[in-house]
């Protein structure tokens, strides 16, 4: 079995490797761009940690690894567009250093880069692995949505929250997991449960996301902080926030929600001290060990040797604690 090191490196001089067609090189560009400015690559090394618990050569697995994370990175380049986000992994956004237009198009030949490579999964999984990412790609498009009409929403409820980031986050960390265990040739049941796994990591994933965008500090995050404030996000943080505020607490919350000039940081620092106020850090570091407890009993049931599930639990366990 590799290390999650070694399995990273491995992705990363694969991605190095990546045949993108010129011309016209603009196009390509800023693919190689985003590409190249590396970001945590969890999820084609989620895929190939499931494989590994089954298989020991990577080679068959490795393509659909990358073109789960192809897609991963297009998903950002539209997403930091709708977020009117500034910086990403610790460089300006491509629709800042080139053009929203840029952004666009780049994006959609990055999805297309992706079905190209999961496209290159061997014949017997081909078509189960390709309906897999194509509901999952579908599930994301419907997660982005709901998190965009809940800005301007403000009744939206925690379930609703819950159920917007299982579909913008969770299921392609679940279908990574899924999609290598399949290569694997495991079990339908191993390859559920490895989703269910990854539906729960993946939610507390999200939910780490949201605390860092608040709590992060810019130099490690590599994004902005208080890009979710700015933009009135329904996270899990401000829906509690208007759940449990006093009637002056909320009433600070929804002026400065309806505000349109104002200053950035001086949002920020208010709703930084009501959620401190509130104490909503420790609520939510409490919901993502629920999820991460729940996902710990789905490996407990994998048909697999115990000693092969280790890396995976270390890996999942930084996760949650990550900073960036
Ligand atoms: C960012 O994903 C989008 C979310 C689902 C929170 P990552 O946090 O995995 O970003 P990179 O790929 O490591 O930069
Ligand atoms: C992103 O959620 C989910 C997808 C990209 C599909 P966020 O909007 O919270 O991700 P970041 O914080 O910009 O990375
Ligand atoms: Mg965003
Ligand atoms: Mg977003
Ligand atoms: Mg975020």
């Amino acid at each position: 079995m590799f290390s999650f090191q070694q399995i990273l490196a491995q992705i990363e001089s694969e991605i190095h490797r990546l045949q993108l067609d010129y011309p016209p090189k603009s196009l390509y560009d800023p693919i190689e761009y985003i590409l190249s400015l590396g970001g945590k690559r969890i999820r084609p090394a989620l895929a190939l940690m499931a494989y590994n618990m089954y298989q020991e050569d990577l080679t068959p697995a490795m393509q659909p690894a990358l073109g789960i994370e192809v897609f991963h990175n297009f998903t950002l380049l539209h997403d930091d567009l709708m977020d009117e986000a500034d910086k990403r992994r610790h460089k300006p956004t491509v629709h800042k250093l080139w053009n929203p237009n840029v952004a666009i198009l780049s994006g959609d030949a990055m999805l297309i880069v992706a079905y190209r490579l999961m496209g290159e999964t061997q014949a017997p999984y081909l078509k189960e692995v390709l309906d897999l990412f194509t509901q999952t790609a579908l599930e994301i498009c419907g997660g982005q949505q709901y998190d965009m009409e809940f800005e301007s929403r403000m009744d939206v409820t925690e379930e609703e929250y819950l159920e917007m980031i299982r579909l913008k986050t969770a299921v392609l960390l679940a279908c990574s997991l899924k999609t290598g265990a399949l290569l694997g040739g495991a079990s339908p049941e191993d390859a559920d449960h490895l989703y269910a796994f990854g539906i729960n990591i993946g939610l507390a994933f999200q939910l780490q996301d949201d605390l860092l965008d608040v709590y992060g500090d810019t130099e490690t995050f590599g994004k902005n902080i208080g890009g979710d404030i700015l933009c009135n996000k329904k996270t899990f943080l401000l829906i509690n926030a208007l759940k449990r505020a006093s009637e002056s607490q909320r009433e600070t919350l929804m002026e400065w929600i309806g505000k349109t000039d104002y200053d950035p940081l001086e949002k920020i620092a208010i709703f930084t001290f009501i959620y401190n106020e509130l104490k909503l850090e420790q609520l939510v570091k409490a919901k993502m060990q629920d999820y991460y407890q729940a996902a710990l009993a789905h490996l407990e049931a994998l048909q697999v040797a115990p000693e092969r599930l280790e890396e995976l639990k270390s890996v999942c366990n930084q996760l949650l604690y990550r900073q960036s």
